[in-house]
């Protein structure tokens, strides 16, 4: 007889309830008063100027020391540098300061780890599909390690842009679509990358500020507008919750939102930032966005771009050398007051004392921790199990995986097969291909017994189709046809947003040629966004979404195909089914004629179904998960009490497996509309075969709050409706009514 586990899970709904004001310290704010009494205006604008030194790394690396630079350091003109890694620049670089200018005031190096510096982890959008907060928390932890091994303070990291549009390519650095999910992940990569402060943590940048990701048309850079309260229920949710995690700085975003470019945006940048959620870090801006103003069409001139970015709160000029340039003149000719760059200058050094720079300036230049940190095999088994969590299961027809280890012939086709530089993805930075597991390579390595044949078949993005005969006949030979498809590792990423998101180039064509051949197919994906592929859903299968997943890329997905990883992950984004039903997203409002196959005039498509291929929260398991009983403590949940929410996860499989339990709400009815469900909480659970679990949330007045026909944030009396299943699209569903 099987084991019967019931074990309650109490999820406390703590979200939304922690104070955001970041608290000061009485000794460093002394400390930043004498210190700017005895600087220069000068010395001061140096300090919220920042500039890309550009530099290589590694053995071949030349290390350079730019002259031009070693004068500005010694004078005193410059804060920061992005791009300078390497222990042996970077101490240079920190000893002029230090010994040659007049305050020796810290140099602060700042660096885009984005999923890794050389140790590449899993894009941070397949990463959200672990739904685990402690893999997230893990994964930057080990980030911030190889990072500040070679030299840097602080990374340009975690991107938290909500993103409903997979046209736009930086989706693939975000978390997907959610605010709730994207604010639990804020906290948790906060919080790994910046830990304590004390040891090897690096200071975190919640970017990029604001609605970034709701360019018009999915278009990079382009215009947002946008409502106040749709920035403050799904945009903002995320920059909040990096607030209260302690985030040390902020990045203002390239866009505008209704007519005011992020980074001369006031309101934005001080009164929501600073005044309502108590951030006390600084900002920098996106490279160049100062100047980009007058492109806006927001500033006449370089000068009142600058003036504009100061006044709204932009502390530190990434690149634009506006600041540099233009900040004296506007103080002597009164145009805006100095206590501006006082303040601005103030809010840097703070950053700078807190990561512990005045004490030891020199304290991420250790050759041997260099050496040993970077690409550590520790470091690389923490890529691997934060792959095989990233790793998710769309499909798995009369159970066609695992495949068994003893399987005589495999072929491994498709242009994605034998890549080792796409499984980097887009900001891969000093991440080497030869250092990347391939799927080939990982499938040799771990089917041992079997004949791996291979063959590409086509590109990723051209026509041709001579490859063609070779992949089928190569098919033809083998038990099972593994065809790796996708896009190139740089078709997602910055400024790589895409028109059409079905599957490029003549990939879907040469499925079809190997479905001919009649042998079981699994499709592998490998991609930095939602891709439109009903066409392979239909037609194939067995489908894995393995994203771009880093150096362990091959090694993770043969764990999954072969069962000695069950596959856990579950979307975080919607996948459409055509790229015309963008912007797709599950948390949508219900409008007066929801859609109705029966009713002609209700919202939905003459050529194509409303719904997503594959929902929000969607993702399979070889484990078979069963829910029941979901039971409500009480038909009402009252202002100052909880509500107990449970139901009863079954295993009811041969296998053991992870499952993430979602909750969603729904506000029946309100003074303003609501969406038709929201995420409020998540649970991954272990169950072991045949076991039962039951698991338990607790609601409170917290979970209800939205913004009212004023703005006001509160809640209102009525029935909800709360779900409780294993995606938005799978649940149990029962009704309370919340009393004031
Ligand atoms: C521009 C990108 O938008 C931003 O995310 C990045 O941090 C900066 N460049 C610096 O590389």
């Amino acid at each position: 007889m099987k084991t019967q586990i019931v074990l309650i899970i109490v999820i406390l709904s703590f979200f939304g309830r922690l104070s955001a004001q970041q608290n000061l310290t009485p000794a460093i704010e002394n400390k930043i008063d004498s210190l700017l009494k005895i600087m220069s205006v000068d010395e001061e604008i140096g300090q919220v100027n920042q500039l890309s030194y550009g530099s290589g790394w590694g053995p071949n690396a030349k290390k350079e020391i730019k002259s031009d630079f070693v004068k500005m350091i010694k004078a005193g003109e410059i804060g920061s540098f992005l791009n300078a890694v390497g222990v042996d620049l970077t101490y240079e670089l920190q000893k002029i300061s230090m010994e040659q200018s007049h305050l020796k005031i810290p140099l602060l190096f700042g660096f885009d780890v984005i999923h890794g510096f050389k140790t590449t982890f899993p894009v941070p959008l397949a990463e959200s599909c672990s739904w685990d907060t402690s893999i997230i928390k893990m994964s930057a932890k080990y980030q911030a390690l190889e990072a500040s091994a070679v030299g840097v303070h602080w990374t340009f990291a975690p991107m938290l842009d909500i993103a409903r549009d997979p046209r736009w390519g930086r989706i693939v650095e975000g978390a997907g679509e959610d605010p709730y999910l994207g604010s639990r992940f804020a906290a948790a990569r906060v919080r790994g990358l910046q830990g304590d402060l004390s040891e090897f943590n690096i200071a975190a940048c919640a970017k990029h500020f604001a609605a970034y990701g709701c360019a018009e048309g999915g278009r990079d850079y382009n215009t947002v507008d946008v409502s106040e309260r749709t920035l403050r229920e799904i945009y903002f949710p995320p920059f909040k919750a990096a607030v209260e995690a302690g985030a040390m700085t902020f990045m203002s975003s390239f866009n505008e939102i209704s007519g005011i470019p992020s980074t001369g945006n006031k309101w934005l940048l001080t009164d929501v930032l600073r005044n309502e959620w108590g951030f006390n870090g600084f900002v920098v801006s996106d490279w160049g966005s100062i100047s980009e103003m007058t492109t806006h069409g927001f500033a006449k001139d370089t000068a009142e771009a600058a003036k504009k970015g100061i006044v709204a709160g932009c502390d530190m000029d990434m690149q634009a050398r506006a600041y540099k340039n233009k900040l004296k003149s506007l103080i002597t000719d009164g145009k805006i007051p100095k206590s501006l760059l006082d303040e601005s200058v103030r809010r840097i050094l703070r950053v700078k004392y807190k990561l512990g720079l005045f004490d030891n300036p020199y304290k991420y230049c250790n050759k041997d921790r260099e050496k040993s940190t970077v690409l550590s095999p520790e470091m690389q088994n923490a890529a691997l199990d934060a792959s095989r969590h990233s790793i998710v299961l769309l499909k798995n027809n009369g159970d066609l995986l695992p495949l068994s280890k003893s399987i005589k012939k495999i072929a491994v086709i498709g242009p994605l097969a034998s890549a080792k530089k796409f499984p980097l993805g887009s900001w891969e930075q000093f991440g080497d291909s030869n250092d990347v597991v391939s799927l080939i390579e990982g499938i040799k390595n771990k089917f041992t017994e079997s004949k791996i044949l291979f063959s590409q078949g086509c590109s990723v993005r051209g026509d041709s189709k001579t490859g063609f005969a070779d992949a089928v006949k190569a098919a033809e030979e083998s038990d099972i046809v593994i065809a790796a498809i996708g896009e190139e590792g740089h078709m997602s990423g910055e400024a790589y947003s895409r028109s059409d998101i079905s599957l490029p180039g003549v990939q879907q064509e040469l499925l079809a040629e190997l479905k001919k051949t009649g042998k079981p197919i699994v499709a592998v994906l490998m991609n930095g966004r939602p891709l439109a592929i009903e066409w392979v859903q239909n037609n194939i299968p067995a489908i894995i979404e393995a994203w771009f997943l880093g150096i362990k890329s091959g090694d993770a997905i043969a764990d999954v195909l072969s069962g000695d990883f069950n596959p856990s992950g579950k979307l975080t984004v919607s996948f459409p089914r055509a790229t015309g039903q963008i912007p797709i997203y599950y948390n949508h409002k219900n409008t007066g004629r929801p859609f109705d196959s029966t009713v002609h005039y209700s919202s939905g498509y003459y050529d194509t179904k409303n719904s997503p291929l594959y929902p929000f929260g969607y993702g399979l398991s070889y484990s078979r998960f069963k829910y029941s009983d979901l039971t409500l403590s009480s038909k009402e949940l009252h202002e100052n009490n909880e509500l107990k929410v449970s139901v009863t996860v079954e295993n009811a499989s041969q296998r053991d497996g992870e499952e993430v339990v979602e909750l969603y709400l729904r506000d029946n009815y309100a003074s303003v509309t609501r969406p038709i469900k929201e995420l409020k909480g998540f649970r991954k659970v272990f169950i072991k075969s045949g076991g039962k679990l039951r698991v338990e949330f607790s609601l409170s007045r917290t979970d209800l709050l939205f913004y009212d026909i004023n703005m006001k944030y509160t809640t209102e009396e009525g029935m909800h409706t709360v779900m409780v299943g294993a995606s938005s699209e799978d649940y149990l569903q029962s009704e309370f009514y919340y009393k004031q």
